[in-house]
């Protein structure tokens, strides 16, 4: 009987985490958002890579659909883990992230739409097994890439050395 009941509270504490979670980011603290971008931007950067190294090395575009995909996807979900107060100087965690999002919302979320834009467009040439579109549009996603980080990333530019 003990074990039902504690059983039916995790379930509701599960649930009332759900649903939090489903309205807003407030269930997730600034220095998470900090490290949970900071994690998939590096992913990101290994992910490129990884796709660019596949199509020089001669593999056809299909074979990194699953790639493709993931970072369309991970395009989608990056302004929502740029919670206000997150910027450099704000926050005693460490983050490249300059006041400029802030400031300039709308040339971010422009900067960040078009990041999707190309990722979804890659991951539609990899699905249609399109070899030399999706080597062209590794070009211009690797230029969404820079053109965000001209404007709103702070520390050195270009691919990581680490
Ligand atoms: C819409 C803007 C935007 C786009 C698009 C974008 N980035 Fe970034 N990137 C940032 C910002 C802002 C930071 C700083 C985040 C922080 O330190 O909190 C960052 C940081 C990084 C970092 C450092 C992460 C760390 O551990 O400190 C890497 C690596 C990176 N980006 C790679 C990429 C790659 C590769 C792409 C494209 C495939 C990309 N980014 C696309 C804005 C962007």
């Amino acid at each position: 009987m003990w074990n039902r009941l504690i059983m039916f509270t995790g379930v509701c504490v599960g649930l009332a985490g759900i649903g939090l979670s489903q309205q807003s980011v407030s269930g997730v603290s600034g220095p998470d958002a900090i490290s949970a971008r900071q994690a998939s931007l590096d992913m990101s950067a290994i992910t490129f890579r990884s796709m660019r190294d596949a199509v020089n090395g001669g593999r056809e575009a299909k074979t990194q659909a699953y790639a493709a995909a993931a970072l369309a996807k991970w395009a989608k979900a990056l302004p929502r883990l740029f919670p206000a107060g997150t910027a450099v100087g704000e926050t005693i965690v460490n983050t490249q992230a300059l006041p400029a999002i802030w400031r300039d919302r709308a040339g971010f979320e422009e900067a960040a739409a078009y990041y999707a834009e190309t990722t979804a467009k890659l991951a539609t040439l990899a699905a249609s097994n399109d070899t030399a579109g999706f080597t062209k549009q590794l070009d211009e996603v690797n230029q969404a890439c820079a053109s965000c980080h001209a404007r709103y990333k702070g520390g050195d530019q270009g691919p990581p050395k680490k």
